[in-house]
């Protein structure tokens, strides 16, 4: 609809709408320009992974060697990696939903079987420790546990991390920890599974990245903190698929784990304005209900009072604003969040009011 000209707002997008600091892109290009640009180890260069092991010390109090790391091209290979290295078939991997839908697909490309633990809004999305336990069987190799979450914006409690690794450690399953939101987090703390202490640390694949802190989607460089034996196993099947994230990204990649806080403290402040803001025009329209997010950059309201009449479904309904407000969202059933839509508001305050005042005058001619 945009390429015909159509004036549509997005609140679809899984990624910043800043660009990529300054700093990042120089670092990137000077490497171009001295001729950085053949391969490299499969596993990424000792300066970014030693970059890496300080980041996670300083940030997530997680201690790792370099032989622990690998750089890929962005969290999600990194998450198909550890899925790569971890299952045989048949093995079952509890997913949270509502989830990234990346995470069944990814099981599955492994042979694995996804087991769905479901949430409530009441609980802000947050498993409760029954239902992950009657999730667990002999055959429960993994779980996969994304916190601040897409598409909920969940954060989970370090009450519920700590429940989870106990879980883990009892069982003898493996956390994979995707931390790629730990920077986009209000008014509360990020918890790493891997800081909680060595025992949980030997049972964990931390994964995080450049894209969603550093607004580098496109530069794709994400990385695993893994047990030496699994990082190497993740390393060797890489090697066969992909080889090394590539060069000169690598340098940009080190620059973003270098950048001051403020740098990022900026984006983020701005994300919770936008949060703020768009939870506010949310919750003046009669029939919507909404959480408040804890991180991330997504809202995910519950619109089930606009559906089963003429509209059936959260699908019919994204369709419905798409064509009759221009504007798009997606709808939870995506990610296993029936009746929901997720909305990101990785977009400017200006669209963010517009947006809303349309989706409003639209949900009003269904009422
Ligand atoms: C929960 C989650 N994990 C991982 C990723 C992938 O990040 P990357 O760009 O580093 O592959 C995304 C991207 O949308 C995501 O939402």
């Amino acid at each position: 609809m945009k390429a015909e000209g159509i004036d549509v707002v997005s609140f679809a997008a899984g990624e910043p709408d800043f660009n990529t600091p300054t700093p990042i892109c120089d670092a990137a290009i000077e490497a171009i320009r001295a001729g950085f640009t053949k391969y490299t180890p499969s596993s990424g260069i000792n300066d970014l992974k030693d970059a890496i092991v300080a980041k996670l010390d300083r940030e997530n109090h997680v201690r790792a060697t370099r032989d622990q790391i690998v750089v890929s091209c962005g969290a999600k290979h990194s998450i198909y990696n550890s899925m790569m290295a971890l299952l045989d078939p048949g093995d079952e991997v509890i997913l949270i939903a509502p989830y990234w839908m990346t995470y069944a697909d990814q099981v599955r490309l492994a042979d694995g079987i996804p087991v769905v633990v479901h949430t409530r809004a009441e609980d802000d999305f947050v498993p409760s420790l029954d239902d992950l336990k009657a999730a667990i069987t002999p055959k429960t190799k993994a779980i996969i546990v994304n916190t601040p979450c897409n598409p909920t914006g969940a954060a989970l409690p370090r009450q519920t991390v700590k429940d989870i690794a106990a879980l883990a450690l009892r069982h003898g399953f493996w956390v994979v920890s995707d931390e790629i939101y730990e920077r986009l987090i209000y008014d509360t703390e990020h918890q790493s599974f891997a800081a909680l202490g060595t025992d949980i640390a030997e049972r964990t694949i931390t994964v995080g990245g450049c894209s969603k802190t550093y607004s580098m989607t496109g530069w794709r460089i994400g990385f695993a903190a893994a047990p030496a034996a699994v990082a190497k196993a993740m390393s060797n099947f890489q090697d066969q698929v992909t080889s090394n994230p590539t060069s000169f990204a690598q340098k940009g990649a080190i620059a973003a784990f270098e950048l001051p806080d403020m740098a990022v403290e900026a984006m983020r402040t701005e994300f919770q304005a936008r949060r703020d803001l768009v939870l506010g025009l949310l919750r003046g329209i009669p029939g919507i209900k909404v959480r408040e997010p804890k991180g991330a950059f997504y809202v995910f309201p519950d619109v089930g009072a606009f559906l089963g009449g003429e509209i059936d479904t959260d699908m019919e309904l994204a369709n419905y604003l798409l064509e009759e407000a221009k504007v798009a969202t997606v709808p939870g059933t995506v990610f296993e969040g029936v009746g929901h839509l997720r909305m990101s508001y990785a977009a400017s305050r200006e669209n963010i009011e517009k947006g809303v005042a349309r989706i409003a005058d639209a949900l009003k001619k269904l009422v």
